[in-house]
């Protein structure tokens, strides 16, 4: 375990040099199987964007009971619903949790969007267009599965994180959510996440297996972004309402998922930049909500 760690914090190091974004980012966390840890490493990945200086917004997408704001530990006292009944505006709605990242409740509301009137849907429009100049990073957590909601999230997005663990049913799981990914219209890459590992080998062989499912019968690019092992931290931070990246920054889990973020910005520098901004994200949102 110790030269993991040791090896990890030298791997964070050597990508420590910052990456510009020139438009805001849309990552979509998801993944085939519930419980898998998806809404963790969503408030961490935040903690770690911010603390290499990126602005950061998670978008609540997730029906479920342990959201973000339970992550977080607070309790926002507005959202997308009252955006589009004009009550608010975008500003009152995001709700800050720390090192200047904000959560944007949004759920169910999204739903409703494609049903919205021209001059509602305007408005809405307007004051989301706001976002990109606000933030650099979006972050969605969705709930499990391949609900329509979901899939427009992750169409809307420009990348989307599979998150699994090496349990079987995790990985049949993730094969169905990547197999439904990849009939979508649109272009979003792929990137894979094994949580809840116990050791290296143990997440190589993992995506190995899901890579090589994935190759012969589903035919798309999918790249393996980080893994995070199993830490006892993050279940009592889950408890405590705290997210592991606040509690305990020098654990194991929260070390891989600051690991994670490099990558990210890592990948960001290399790739050629596909991102489709906020009217892409919205448009691709509205477009596939109507296809219903
Ligand atoms: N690396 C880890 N080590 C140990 N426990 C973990 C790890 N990651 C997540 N967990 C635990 O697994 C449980 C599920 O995590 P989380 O709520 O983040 O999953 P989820 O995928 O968002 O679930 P849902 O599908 O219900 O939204 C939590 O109790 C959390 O503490
Ligand atoms: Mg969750």
């Amino acid at each position: 375990m110790y030269d993991q760690v040791t090896k990890l914090r030298r791997l964070v190091k050597e990508k420590e040099e910052e990456v510009k974004l020139e438009k805001m980012r849309v990552i979509t966390v998801s993944s085939g199987k519930g419980g898998v840890g998806k809404t963790s490493l969503v408030v961490n990945l935040a903690l770690a964007l911010a603390e290499r200086e990126y602005r950061v917004i998670i978008l609540d997408g997730d029906l479920g009971l342990a959201n973000v704001d339970v992550a977080f530990g607070v309790i926002p006292d507005y959202n997308i619903k009252h955006l589009i009944s004009g009550e608010k505006e975008i500003e009152e709605i995001l709700y800050p949790v720390a090192r200047g990242i904000k959560i944007f409740p949004g759920a169910s509301g999204i739903v409703e969007l494609a049903n919205l009137e021209k001059e509602q849907l305007k408005n809405v429009l307007v004051n989301m267009g706001r976002l990109e100049k606000m933030t650099d990073i979006l972050l969605i957590d969705t709930g499990a599965g391949i609900g329509q909601t979901v899939l427009s999230f992750i169409s809307a997005a420009d990348d989307v994180f599979v998150v699994l663990t090496p349990a079987p049913t995790a990985m049949t799981d993730a094969y169905g959510l990547i197999k439904a990914i990849s009939s979508l219209p649109t272009k979003v890459n792929i990137y894979v996440v094994i949580n809840m590992v116990d050791n290296e080998l143990e997440a190589q062989q993992t995506y190995a297996r899901l890579e090589q499912a994935v190759t012969k019968f589903l035919g798309v690019p999918i790249h393996l972004i980080g893994w995070i092992y199993k830490d006892p931290l993050v279940s009592r931070s889950v408890m405590n309402q705290k997210p592991v990246g606040f509690t305990n920054p020098h654990s194991i889990a929260y070390e891989c998922v600051q690991w994670i973020a490099g990558n990210i910005m890592e990948n960001y520098l290399r790739s050629p930049k596909v991102n489709k901004g906020i009217k892409g994200f919205i448009y691709t949102l509205l477009r596939l909500q109507k296809e219903r």
